[in-house]
């Protein structure tokens, strides 16, 4: 299948992604408040952007969106939402990962998966995110994953009265079928 044609599919006939007991299935709007629950849940709503209900179901059909539910072995345990997958440049942004049941090596899996839906189903150069410098866990993950940090985007997200520096990482295609291929 061509690039535009995975792209081009619509969200509920999408392949899922499976790796071991770790699948991505495409995210349906009745997932949707789960998927707001995970983000609001305490142990993530202070390391990522809240959204309603609403806005998770309108980046569904979304073009260049990719919204996925995490399952493991079946059971939904989160999300990860890859935006820019249309990007001329083949550069396709990480947006969003949250998981419920953390320190299990579920984080990993399903950012392999993402990897593998952007460089081997959609074709793409290079897969991009941004992560607060205070949020070691996330910021470990990537790197041990391989992710190379470009530099800081300083003070490039408001929280609240604040200005958070964010950490900048990137995979090319490459570096992924190098060290990760499924
Ligand atoms: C970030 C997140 C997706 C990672 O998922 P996870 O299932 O907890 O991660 P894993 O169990 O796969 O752990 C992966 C790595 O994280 C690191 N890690 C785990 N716990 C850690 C901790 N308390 N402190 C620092 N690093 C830690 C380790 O390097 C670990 O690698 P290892 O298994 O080789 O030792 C998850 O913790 C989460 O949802 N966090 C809240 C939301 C968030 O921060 N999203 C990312 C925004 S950029």
């Amino acid at each position: 299948m061509s690039r535009a044609d995975a792209e081009n599919r619509p969200a509920d006939a999408r392949a899922p992604i499976r790796r071991g007991g770790m699948t991505l299935r495409a995210t349906t709007p009745d997932d949707c408040s789960f998927v707001v629950e995970v983000e609001r849940h305490p142990d993530n709503a202070r390391h990522v952007e809240q959204w309603s209900e609403a806005q998770h179901r309108a980046a569904l059909t979304l073009p260049g969106t990719r919204h996925w539910i995490i399952e493991h072995r079946g059971t939904p345990i989160g999300y990860v939402v890859l935006e820019d997958t249309d990007d001329p440049n083949g550069s396709v942004l990480l947006r969003r990962i949250a998981i419920i049941s953390k320190g299990r090596g579920h984080g990993r899996n399903a950012v392999l998966l993402a990897a593998h839906d952007c460089f081997e189903v959609l074709g793409c150069h290079r897969l991009w995110l941004n992560v607060a410098r205070d949020n070691r866990r996330a910021f470990n993950l990537y790197r041990r994953l391989g992710f190379v940090e470009e530099g800081v985007a300083r003070e490039s997200v408001r929280k609240g009265d604040r200005f958070l520096s964010m950490h900048v990482l990137s995979m090319l295609d490459r570096e992924y079928r190098a060290a990760h291929q499924l």
